[in-house]
């Protein structure tokens, strides 16, 4: 049974990782500082699965504390990094807090992994490295742009950094560019409860819908699109955490052709916020209440994948789309047992 160390584990991404590295018999270690994430996860992670994760407490910038947790499981085979700040707003605001936080935390897992002799090691990237991008759908070709916002540039700097490491040492490394996350998972145990005030655009829905918001602002009907409003590639969170299953197997089976790779991470369609909204209105039968404000700030107009790399190599394929993000994820709103 290999061990997975996940940080960032008791957080939205990392907890339904957790839970499918678990159901696929692996032994799992997670880490957290619970800044903007609760301790309850861990609970219902163990009742998904039955199984036991060793937790620990930790801000990974304290590197001493860190060691400790390496020290303690030197049979870890595999790092899954999710531990990140990742609010695109606070980053313009505060873009040393992020430059600290992201790269610090990163420096010092790639050390002591080093050190503990861990050669596989997955990242958290994002669609954001691509900028504004003018090719759809974007491949793991499609060249990085500017970065809109310091957390882009932190995610870009991280992917570097690892591309160096992984030519220059012994580490394997796969960068994992995630689209949009949403949804929930389909025990209704675990779903997106960031400590902080949700703005990400399903969360926003469910809690208008949910009434716990006035409303929703669609950020602009102006764009170049089909309806006018932005274009993004919703992925089911639990698609996406069956994708580092697959990337952890994939390493420890040796099939990598390079210590670098890099994969794509969405379904494939590009979904407006209006469409989107119709698609909540749709399966949840309650008319939403929205209205069209300004543009964001730092938008990207439109974006989407192609992940065929992602099917090919790691034999990955999404099994949900739109509604089924929705559905799962107002059902979490309605029900959260946290
Ligand atoms: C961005 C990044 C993503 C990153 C995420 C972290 C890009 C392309 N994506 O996602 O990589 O992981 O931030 O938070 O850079 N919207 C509204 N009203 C709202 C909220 C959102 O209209 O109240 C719209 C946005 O304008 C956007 C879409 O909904 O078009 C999705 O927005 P959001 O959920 O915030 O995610 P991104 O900004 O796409």
């Amino acid at each position: 049974m290999s061990k997975v160390l996940v940080t960032g584990g008791t957080g939205y991404i990392g907890s339904h990782t957790a839970v499918d590295l678990l159901n696929h018999g692996y032994e799992v270690v997670t880490v957290d500082n619970h800044i903007n994430s609760y301790d309850a996860p861990l609970q219902y992670i163990e009742e998904i699965t039955g199984k036991k994760v060793s937790h620990y407490n930790i801000d990974l910038c304290d590197k001493e504390a860190t060691e400790q947790l390496f020290a303690e499981h030197q049979d870890i085979s595999a790092i899954i990094h999710f531990a990140a700040l990742k609010a695109v707003g606070e980053s313009t605001e505060k873009p040393l807090l992020y430059f600290e936080n992201n790269m610090k935390s990163l420096v010092n897992v790639l050390s002591l992994a080093e050190k503990y002799g861990v050669k596989n090691f997955i990242f958290s990237s994002s669609c954001t490295v691509y900028g504004q991008a003018t090719d759809l759908p974007v491949t793991e070709e499609t060249e990085m742009k500017e970065a809109e916002s310091p957390y882009g540039r932190t995610k870009q700097l991280g992917e570097y950094m690892l591309k160096d490491l992984a030519q220059f040492s012994n580490i394997n490394v796969i960068s994992l560019r995630y689209f949009n996350p949403a949804g929930a998972h389909s025990s209704g145990l675990l779903g997106e409860a960031p400590k902080q005030v949700a703005l990400n655009l399903v969360p926003v829905i469910t809690e208008t819908a949910a009434g716990k918001r006035a409303e929703t602002v669609v950020f602009g009907d102006d764009y170049d699109t089909r309806d006018g409003s932005c274009i993004r590639d919703y992925i089911h969170v639990e698609d996406l955490a069956a994708a580092h299953t697959c990337a952890v197997t994939y390493l420890l089976d040796g099939k990598n052709e390079s210590s670098y790779e890099v994969y794509n991470l969405g379904i494939g369609e590009g979904v407006t916020v209006l469409e989107a909204i119709n698609a909540f209105e749709k399966v949840s039968g309650k008319k939403l209440d929205y209205r069209i404000g300004p543009r964001r700030p730092g938008d990207v107009i439109a974006i989407y994948s192609n992940y065929e790399k992602a099917n090919d190599r790691l034999g990955w394929e999404p099994k949900y789309g739109i509604d089924d993000i929705m559905r799962s994820a107002w059902d979490w709103e309605q029900n959260r047992p946290f």
